[in-house]
């Protein structure tokens, strides 16, 4: 067995083969052991996570650890049109209620996602067959949802991942229902009809896949800064825009390409969310304390970049603990061993990662 400080060394020599800078105060950060009664790092930060409602209605941890440790939650599902909207008229806000319910019994607000994304859309959606018809479900949609919950639901990811995979021009949008029937007006309808539900709503474009060095991410971020731009230009409504940051751990943050990026939506008067954070490990070397080392070096390194070209405004990760996470779904561990994405561990210890996310905004609160 490595000693920790070997380990630790380790793991930072690998992070600094990632592009991480040398000098900087991630060492202290992933120094110290963790503890379940650890006193979190993150208490009273612009923190959140997404909760499922699973764990929410039978696992008292886990209603314990989002307390103690979130300002802010966000529904894993609940609000998108496939949990919504099981048919034409139905609307079934059973999981929404509950999750604003446990939100402000904690002193906790929710955050809305998402009202117009090509993914999670029940089928029945296909049948959307003129753009007057797609115009008045979108529109009727937007109005019932954040009217609901207008007041109490602050921030929407109105827009979730617009941009094609790897967009094929600058003015590229990915194919959806509302793209195939009102094309990108779609886009400027929905905030529009958003301000207009709820003006004090922080209207947010959410985007994943905009933070790493190569091609096809810096297509991804021209094309997502060109619609951006596009909609300031036209006066529409749009207040910040939202890192997804899903974090691949083998692949390098483009340091300059993300803070330029930052920098301009600044320069455009929006705020920068980071809205799902998780460090996606499965290329990662297995020992779950370097693993741990590197995820958290990794957000680091990405968190870092961002704040060189805007303040964050606030960090949600996508999930909470590493009982309960999305990546395995999607990117499951040839070696058998359980992904470690999140801050907290399966017993809800306090992981590195949490110490890297406070460390990014405990300027802000
Ligand atoms: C994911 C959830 O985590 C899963 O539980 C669900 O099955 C599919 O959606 N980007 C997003 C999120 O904007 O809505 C996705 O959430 C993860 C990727």
């Amino acid at each position: 067995m490595l000693s920790r400080r070997e380990t630790i060394l380790t793991a930072l020599k690998a992070a600094a083969g990632f592009g991480l800078a040398s000098a900087s105060p991630l060492g202290t950060l992933l120094a110290g052991t963790a503890a379940a009664d650890e006193a979190s790092p993150l208490a009273g930060l612009r923190y959140g996570a997404a909760v499922r409602d699973v764990p929410l209605a039978v696992e008292p941890e886990f209603r314990a650890a989002i307390a103690r440790h979130c300002r802010q939650i966000v529904g894993e599902g609940g609000l998108k049109w496939f949990d919504i909207r099981p048919t034409r008229e139905q609307f079934v806000y059973d999981s929404p209620d509950k999750q604003m319910a446990f939100a402000t019994a904690n002193g906790m607000t929710l955050r809305g996602h998402t009202l117009v994304w090509y993914g999670a859309m029940p089928d029945w959606t296909k049948t959307i067959a003129s753009a007057s018809d797609a115009e008045r479900l979108l529109v009727g949609h937007i109005e019932a949802v954040m009217g609901r919950y207008r007041g109490r639901i602050k921030s929407w990811d109105v827009i979730n991942e617009a941009i094609p995979d790897d967009p094929a021009s600058r003015s590229d949008i990915r194919p959806s229902i509302w793209q195939q029937r009102l094309g990108e007006a779609h886009l400027a309808l929905a905030l529009r009809t958003a301000a207009r539900v709820d003006p004090d709503a922080q209207l947010v474009i959410n985007e994943y896949d905009v933070e790493f060095v190569g091609d096809r991410y810096r297509r991804r971020r021209e094309a997502f800064l060109r619609l951006i731009r596009d909609l300031k230009l036209r006066n529409v409504p749009l207040h910040a825009v939202g890192l997804q940051g899903h974090l691949r751990g083998d692949l390098a943050i483009d340091r300059e390409g993300v803070a330029a990026f930052t920098a301009e939506c600044r320069a455009m008067g929006l705020a920068v969310l980071v809205t799902e954070l998780d460090v996606i490990d499965d290329k990662l070397p297995g020992p779950p304390d370097v693993r741990d080392i590197l995820v958290a070096a990794k957000a680091y390194e990405f968190l870092d970049a961002v704040r060189a070209g805007s303040p964050i405004d606030s960090i949600l990760t996508w999930g909470i603990t590493d009982r309960h996470t999305w990546v395995p779904t999607y990117f499951r561990r040839t070696d058998g061993l359980p992904n470690r994405p999140l801050p907290l561990d399966a017993g809800y210890r306090v992981k590195p990662l949490a110490r890297v996310i406070a460390h990014f905004l405990r300027d802000r609160r």
